[in-house]
Order: C-alpha cells, then sequence, then structure tokens
C-alpha cells in the first residue's frame, strides 16, 4: 500500500510524493528527492514541523513536547519525521520548495481542441505526452507556454486531477497573448509546455457547509473540485455537508459550462448552484452582483467555508459584504485573477 502525500511549499509549487506503509513522510521525500527540512529526525528539535491540510495520519508518541505541543498537534501541526500516513494527505511545509531543493515540475502535451464557449471564454484541451496523468490540487493553476511567443500564461484547471487530458477555460482577452494565439492561430497538435502545479488556492477537506463563488472564468477550479468530489462520491467517499456555487457573468451569453454544472447536481445530492447576471437588460431571474445574492441559507452563520475564484473587485466587494453583514465565515480562500493571468491566492481562516 502506498499514499499519495502532496508537499505545499511556501512559494506555491506543490510536489507529490509516494509514501510507503509505515514509512514517515520526511523518509519518503528524502528517497524521492526532497530534501524537507530536518535536524534530528528523532522528534526532538520540531525543524520538521508543517501542517497536514488533509489525510489521516499516525505520529506515535516518541516526540517530545518541546517539539511539538498538545496545541499544535490539535491544529494539525505534524511533525514530519514522525508522522506516517495512512490515508493520503495534504501537507503545508513552510519553506520555499527551492529550500528543499526541488522544483516545480514540467509536462509537455499537445492541443486536443480550441472551442469558443462565448464572446468571453474559450476552452482549451490538451493531451498530455504518452498519456501522462497530472497530479495537482483541484483548484490550482499552471503556467501554459503561448507558442511562438516566448511567453506563458497561468491558468487554473477546470478538469479533475489525475487525467492524462486536462482543459482550462480561457478569458477572450482583446490584445491578450494567449487569447491571440488561441483565436487566430492554434491547431491540433501544437506543442505545448505546462509547469506546475503551483498555488495555495485549493479544496481542504470539507467539514461543514462550503459556498463557491466564481467570476467569469474564475468558474474553472470549481469544476476541477467539484469533479473530483463527483469522483469520490462514485468511490463511496464524500459527506454530507451542503455545497453551494454562486457563478456571476456580466452578460447572458458569457455564462458558459451550465449543462456540466447540471450534470455536477446530480452525481454530487449535495451540490446546487444558481447564476447572476449583472446586465441591468437581461431577463435572467438574478440580476446583480454575487453579493445580491449570497442570502443567509448559504452562509449558515459564518459556519461555512468560502472559496472565491475572481477579479479583484469582486474578492473586494464580497470582504465588504461579509465586514457589513457582521459575518465571519470558519474560512476564506480566495485567488484573484487579473485578465491576462492568475495573480495571488490568500487565506483568511
Ligand atoms: Fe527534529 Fe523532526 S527533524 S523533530
Amino acid at each position: 500500500m502506498s499514499y499519495t502525500i502532496a508537499l505545499n511549499f511556501e512559494d506555491g509549487v506543490t510536489r507529490f510524493i509516494g509514501c510507503k506503509e509505515g514509512e514517515t513522510v520526511l523518509d519518503a521525500a528524502y528517497r524521492q528527492k526532497v530534501n524537507l527540512p530536518m535536524d534530528c529526525s528523532d522528534g526532538v528539535c520540531g525543524t520538521c514541523k508543517g501542517r497536514c491540510e488533509q489525510g489521516a495520519f499516525d505520529l506515535g508518541d516518541e516526540y517530545i513536547d518541546e517539539a511539538l505541543s498538545d496545541e499544535e498537534a490539535a491544529e494539525g501541526q505534524v511533525l514530519t519525521c514522525q508522522m506516517v500516513p495512512a490515508s493520503d494527505c495534504v501537507i503545508q511545509v513552510p519553506v520555499a520548495s527551492t529550500l528543499c531543493k526541488t522544483a516545480v515540475g514540467q509536462v509537455e502535451g499537445t492541443v486536443a481542441a480550441v472551442e469558443s464557449l462565448s464572446e468571453d471564454s474559450i476552452e482549451l484541451t490538451i493531451d498530455l505526452d504518452d498519456g501522462a496523468e497530472l497530479a495537482f490540487l483541484p483548484g490550482q493553476y499552471i503556467h501554459i507556454t503561448v507558442p511562438g511567443t516566448g511567453e506563458h500564461r497561468s491558468y487554473s484547471f477546470s478538469s479533475r486531477p489525475g487525467e492524462s487530458r486536462v482543459t482550462f477555460l480561457i478569458r477572450n482577452v482583446p490584445n491578450g497573448v494567449m487569447s491571440g494565439y488561441l483565436t487566430e492561430r492554434a491547431a491540433v497538435g501544437d506543442r505545448l509546455t505546462l509547469t506546475g502545479p503551483l498555488g495555495s488556492f485549493y479544496l481542504r477537506e470539507i467539514t461543514r457547509p462550503v459556498l463557491m463563488l466564481a467570476g467569469g472564468t474564475g468558474l474553472a477550479p470549481f469544476l476541477a473540485m467539484l469533479e473530483q468530489l463527483a469522483r469520490k462520491r462514485e468511490e463511496g467517499q464524500g459527506g454530507e455537508a451542503p455545497i453551494h456555487l454562486i457563478y456571476g457573468v456580466n452578460q447572458d451569453d458569457h455564462l458558459v459550462k451550465t449543462e456540466a454544472l447540471d450534470a455536477l447536481t446530480e452525481q454530487l445530492p449535495t451540490f446546487t448552484y444558481s447564476t447572476v447576471v449583472v446586465d441591468e437588460a437581461s431577463d435572467h431571474p438574478r440580476k446583480g452582483y454575487v453579493t445580491h445574492h449570497m442570502d443567509a441559507e448559504v452562509l449558515h452563520d459564518g459556519d461555512v467555508d468560502v472559496y472565491l475564484c475572481g477579479p479583484p473587485p469582486m474578492v473586494d466587494a464580497v470582504l465588504k459584504h461579509f465586514d457589513a453583514q457582521g459575518i465571519v465565515p470558519q474560512s476564506f480562500h480566495y485567488e484573484k485573477f487579473t485578465p491576462n493571468q492568475v495573480a495571488v491566492a490568500e487565506e483568511v481562516a
């Protein structure tokens, strides 16, 4: 039996390693040439401390309180030299990947399809070379080279992890480097380089209601998260906590992937979604901004984990809205993106 451990470094780089039954995370990492911080490797110094965000494990009772106190352990902190996983895990490592002599990964692939979904968004499908399956945490992004330019742009996966075919929702930006390539020159079979995965905007273990807020092509990471949850459901995993998505766009014809969202409501009985359109002239039943439609029933008096992916003004508006309503969600993870680039992932817990 082997488990997959995602090591999420301070600089946003994620490395996936395999951990054998009974092996500590530290030993597994070293075996795979990831030099996690360590000094004693004996549960004494505390140098190897990290935070386990997801998964089951055993810390044993060989370490001392000075290395890891009971309070720290109760908060999810771990000593990687003592931690023996009992399932797949996600661990936050509080140093940069370069300090651990590891780096972001790189894979090659070819363009399998480019489809214009609306005037505003394009779906790019890439087949990875040799059927390679790309490991990432649903919600994360990757750099994609733009052929013929020497530049890259960053996009969140809209497909679930562990597939050899990956998809992205890309905003069609006038004069954008990637938009120009996709609308004017892209052809099936074009070679692309993908560098990543990256980012700390990813779905954590679901232990309470979840509210997802998507603006425009900010829908992409939520599709990846929901597809992953649907797969887990198929495998008999997954809880009963409600998950609600509010998906806002500027105009009616910017709403895309609603068939996929409808299918997800069938596959995931705990999932519901609503759409919102800004355009005054729209006949849509819900108009305005996402914040106008965050009803009490989806806020659960703050007992909710909130995920938001959208442009900076949307992030600011939602933060202000929470403030004005006196709501402090249990956690708030957000990713701001500019038209050309995923920008910053942040977390308020
Ligand atoms: Fe010293 Fe883990 S390396 S406690």
